[in-house]
């Protein structure tokens, strides 16, 4: 269907819009700022900003599986027999299996992560770092390994 193929992309990159770019505003804007504070209002406004940030990376990942599952088994048919394809998004859903990992970790509150969340600085980076390689194969596979188009019917012989 044409209209949820679309819907599903939209969804797919208005995800990645706010979720990536959420995160390079935490990384490199809020983070730096809020390190300037003193401790005490510094943790308050942690805990405020996580209370916040954990639902839309929770809702994130979500749609993230939804709208990728469907366009994956969708493109299916466009792609058959296309090992390298396969290869590159199977490798790219791993690695974006790992970017929910992080970020589940990050804005988790399982004390037993407490130590990836002490160190919030580079592991907010490296799951940037991820995520922009997943944002790279999957432009790479867009543009590089288009599905084929559907075989057209050929039109029947005239008869005379
Ligand atoms: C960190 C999480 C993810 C990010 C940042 C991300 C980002 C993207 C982007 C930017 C595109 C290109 C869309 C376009 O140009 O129209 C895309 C396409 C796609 N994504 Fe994701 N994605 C993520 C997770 C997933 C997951 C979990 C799946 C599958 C379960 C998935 C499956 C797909 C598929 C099948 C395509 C279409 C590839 C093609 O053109 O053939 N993505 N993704």
């Amino acid at each position: 269907m044409e209209f949820v193929d679309v819907l599903s992309r939209w969804v797919h990159v208005g995800t990645a819009i706010t979720v990536l770019g959420g995160s390079v505003f935490l990384r490199f804007v809020l983070q730096p700022a809020a390190a300037q504070l003193p401790e005490e209002p510094h943790n308050q406004l942690r805990g405020l900003v996580m209370q916040r940030w954990r639902r839309i990376v929770q809702v994130g990942i979500l749609l993230f599986l939804l709208s990728g599952f469907y366009n994956y088994l969708g493109g299916m048919g466009g792609h058959r027999g296309d090992k390298f394809y396969h290869m590159l998004v199977g490798t790219k859903i791993l690695l974006a299996f790992g970017v929910f990992f992080l970020a589940s970790v990050l804005t988790g509150r399982s004390p037993t992560f407490e130590w990836m969340r002490a160190k919030s600085k580079t592991w907010l980076a490296v799951t940037i770092g991820l995520a922009a390689i997943v944002v790279a194969i999957s432009g790479y596979v867009k543009v590089v390994h288009p599905p084929r188009a559907a075989p057209v019917a050929s039109p029947a012989p005239a008869v005379h």
